[in-house]
């Protein structure tokens, strides 16, 4: 196991080029399956997770190949409607894959995700929806079973206590493609990277209108046909080096995004006191200036998106003032929370909400990532930190951002990768345990 070793004190300055979005290109990935045919998804980020679903596409019988960065699929031989629990445990996304092999194939059967680190993570929505198109579902020994001879067009209400589900909207958005009939989705997630997605499919020869909105309709098609695809910038790569020079007090160039989908964000960082310049492609960062607390609340797009939320906290913790942080997507969100307060931050949980007592000087020191976000939020507090900081089980961090330590150095930080010999196999099985009681080979990610 990997950990990143972190000195403190820096400033960020300079210029940082986003990757493609992780959340549209897996989506994209596994819709794959409903064309039997040629796709290439260019700017596909190299991610474990897109390993990932590449692997999981791997073992239905799909052919996928990787150049430059670019992923070309070929899913004409999918011959298996099995995803299985050991692929599916390494990333919730898998279950993306559920809605195209019912629809081209008539059945499925997938694995339940299992646990997850950053809060309670149900698929009865999916289900809901795609039980509303005609599947028969049910669960057997861990696995969603399910079995369609036609899907047929519905109008189904998609929200749940969390608001509307990305991936939910997304499954049940390409079933319906190749459903008979007219599919309304109400409450569908209008998340950038779903409209990605139906974009992809349309340009399959989908017929999908209402992407970017609560209310998508789909009329079903006979079949779609080979496409090529250009992935939308990551957001929340984007917004998580937006978030680190506010709280390296830094000024840097964000490029190759579209700050018309981060704007919640930006007006975030406005509110607290950072200075954003935009142009159609690049934001413009500086945080020269003197910082404010705020109250901030993550939320279904348009607002702050839940993935970015413990990124701010971590800034928050460097702001003087009493700051409030509350997660309405993901209301158990703050594995991260102690973590910070190893390193320092004034956090205390306040029920649904966190409450940051910021200003006071955050040290280095060791601290364990527990999902993907969070550790993005530990590397964050350990760039402002007084000292030199360990960040363990980077591996979380691996899944969604692509060379992060190269892409933060040539900001001018200094952080480098080195094996984790605390983690290594030497040490007894009872220390190997994370957090949560898991052992190393047993942890869910999120
Ligand atoms: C997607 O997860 C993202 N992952 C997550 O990003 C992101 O945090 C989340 O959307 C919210 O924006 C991908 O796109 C691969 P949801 P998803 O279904 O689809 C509840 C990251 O860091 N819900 O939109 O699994 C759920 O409990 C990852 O990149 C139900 O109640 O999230 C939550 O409260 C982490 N029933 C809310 O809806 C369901 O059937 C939103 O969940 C599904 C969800």
């Amino acid at each position: 196991m990997d950990m990143l070793v972190v000195q403190g004190g820096c400033t960020l300055r300079g210029d940082v080029y986003v990757d493609g979005a992780k959340n549209a290109a897996l989506p994209i990935m596994a819709a794959s399956i409903l064309l039997a045919g040629d796709v290439r998804i260019k700017r596909v980020p190299d991610l474990v997770d897109v390993q990932t679903m590449s692997l999981l596409l791997q073992s239905l019988g799909a052919k996928v190949t990787r150049s430059e960065g670019s992923l070309d699929i070929d899913t004409r031989d999918v011959a298996s409607q099995h995803a299985d629990y050991e692929l599916v445990r390494r990333m919730r996304a898998s279950v993306c894959v559920l809605g195209p092999l019912i629809a081209r194939f008539g059945r499925a059967s997938v694995s339940l995700p299992g646990g997850c680190n950053i809060g309670h993570r149900p698929i009865d929505l999916h289900l809901k929806g795609l039980a509303a198109l005609g599947a028969d579902l049910r669960i057997e020994r861990g696995y969603v079973i399910a079995e369609a001879s036609q899907l047929r067009g519905a109008d189904v209400f998609l929200g749940g206590p969390g608001g509307s589900t990305v991936t939910g909207t997304c499954n049940v958005m390409t079933a319906a493609c190749l459903a008979k009939g007219r599919t309304i989705i109400r409450a569908a997630a209008s998340e950038p990277e779903v409209a990605d997605l139906g974009r992809f499919l349309n340009d399959a020869g989908a017929r999908i209108s209402g992407l970017g909105t609560s209310t998508v309709e789909i009329t079903g098609v006979e079949g779609l046909t080979s496409v090529t695809h250009t992935v939308i910038p990551d957001r929340i790569e984007a917004a998580t080096f937006a978030i680190a020079a506010a709280a390296t007090r830094g000024e840097i160039s964000i490029h190759d995004v579209r700050p018309g989908q981060m704007t919640s964000v930006i007006e975030a960082l406005r509110a607290i006191g950072v200075a954003i310049h935009v142009t159609d492609d690049r934001i413009d960062i500086s945080a020269s200036g003197p910082l404010r607390s705020v109250e901030l609340a993550a939320l279904p797009f348009p607002g702050i998106p839940t993935d970015t939320q413990a990124q701010f906290m971590a800034l928050l913790a460097t702001v003087a003032g009493i700051s409030v942080v509350t997660d309405r997507v993901f209301p158990d969100r703050f594995m991260h929370a102690s973590e910070l307060v190893r390193m320092g931050a004034a956090v205390r949980r306040e029920g649904a909400s966190v409450v940051i007592d910021g200003g006071g000087r955050l040290t280095g020191t060791s601290v364990m990532a527990s999902d993907l976000r969070a550790s993005a939020a530990l590397v964050i507090a350990a760039l402002a930190a007084d000292g030199e900081s360990q960040i363990r089980r980077i591996y979380h961090l691996d899944r969604g951002y692509a060379r992060l330590e190269q892409k933060l150095n040539g900001l001018g930080a200094d952080v480098f990768r080195r094996p984790d010999v605390a983690t290594s196999t030497k040490r007894p099985h009872y220390l190997q345990e994370d957090s949560i009681g898991n052992k190393e080979s047993e942890v869910h990610l999120d």
